[in-house]
């Protein structure tokens, strides 16, 4: 019935381990063969444990991001990097400051470039990933709309980063972070599908019953351009890391 490969976890915290632990394999074998590791990084409170153990990894045992690159799936449309609300706020205080990351290792989308600019900003993200080699293991959560990065219903299994309208649902999801639906930016920047898709491992992570139901959709439904997620179905490495209760409808 599981058209993409599900794990389920205990709970939370021990999905987020194992993930950290398989990360810092991945790291340390391109480490040992002079590889830089390219990681696709999500926001958003799913990965949030993931992180912990990450910054616990390279405080407690020496995991080193030294060779590490990182790209963000995401950014919010007008939002300079020094807004609380920004992504690139989020990882840096959740991830960047506590690691040894290089600063110029670090990409995200930017919410400021001018509306004329975006089409070639978003070229230019694709270009700097390709430079890198490519995403080796991409990190994924899922909306309740069934979003992969802010993928909304009806992107297109070969979108590319683009600007993109958030959905009302997503906006809901977010109003409580920004004090108020009414303060939430209309708009972002995203990976697009085919960017996503082109990762070589991805790995979605979900928590809690408000998931259930789009998970089952996006897992046991029908691959369809309304639930992005379900474009995980024809990736050959792709897996979701799940807790009990957002497994409970499969
Ligand atoms: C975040 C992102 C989104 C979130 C999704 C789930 O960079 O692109 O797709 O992963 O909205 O958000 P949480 O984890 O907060 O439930």
């Amino acid at each position: 019935m599981n058209k993409i490969p599900v794990q389920i976890f205990a709970d939370a915290q021990a999905a987020a381990a194992q993930l950290a632990t398989e990360t810092a394999e991945l790291i340390r074998h391109n480490d040992s063969s002079a590889k830089a590791t390219v990681l696709g990084l999500a926001t958003g409170a799913s990965p949030i444990l993931f992180y912990q153990e990450l910054i616990r990894l390279h405080n407690e045992q020496g995991l080193t991001f030294a060779n590490v690159i990182t790209f963000n799936l995401d950014e919010y449309a007008g939002l300079p990097p020094e807004h609380p609300e920004s992504y690139w706020s989020f990882m840096h205080n959740n991830l960047f400051d506590h690691i040894d990351i290089k600063p110029e290792n670090i990409h995200l989308p930017s919410g400021t470039v001018a509306d004329a600019d975006i089409p070639a900003h978003c070229k230019q993200y694709e270009q700097a990933i390709l430079n890198a080699g490519g995403i080796d293991q991409q990190i994924l959560g899922i909306g309740r709309t069934g979003h992969i990065g802010f993928n909304e219903p009806g992107s297109q299994k070969n979108s590319r980063t683009r600007a993109i309208q958030l959905n009302r649902i997503t906006r809901e999801d977010a109003a409580p972070a920004f004090g108020g639906i009414n303060q939430v930016p209309t708009a972002a920047i995203t990976m697009g599908c085919g960017t996503i898709l082109a990762a070589r491992r991805i790995v979605l992570m979900a928590w809690g019953t408000g998931k259930a139901p789009i998970l089952k959709e996006a897992i046991q439904g029908p691959l369809n351009d309304e639930v992005s997620a379900s474009f995980l179905q024809e990736h050959t490495d792709a897996v979701c890391y799940l807790d009990q209760e957002a497994a409970s409808m499969l």
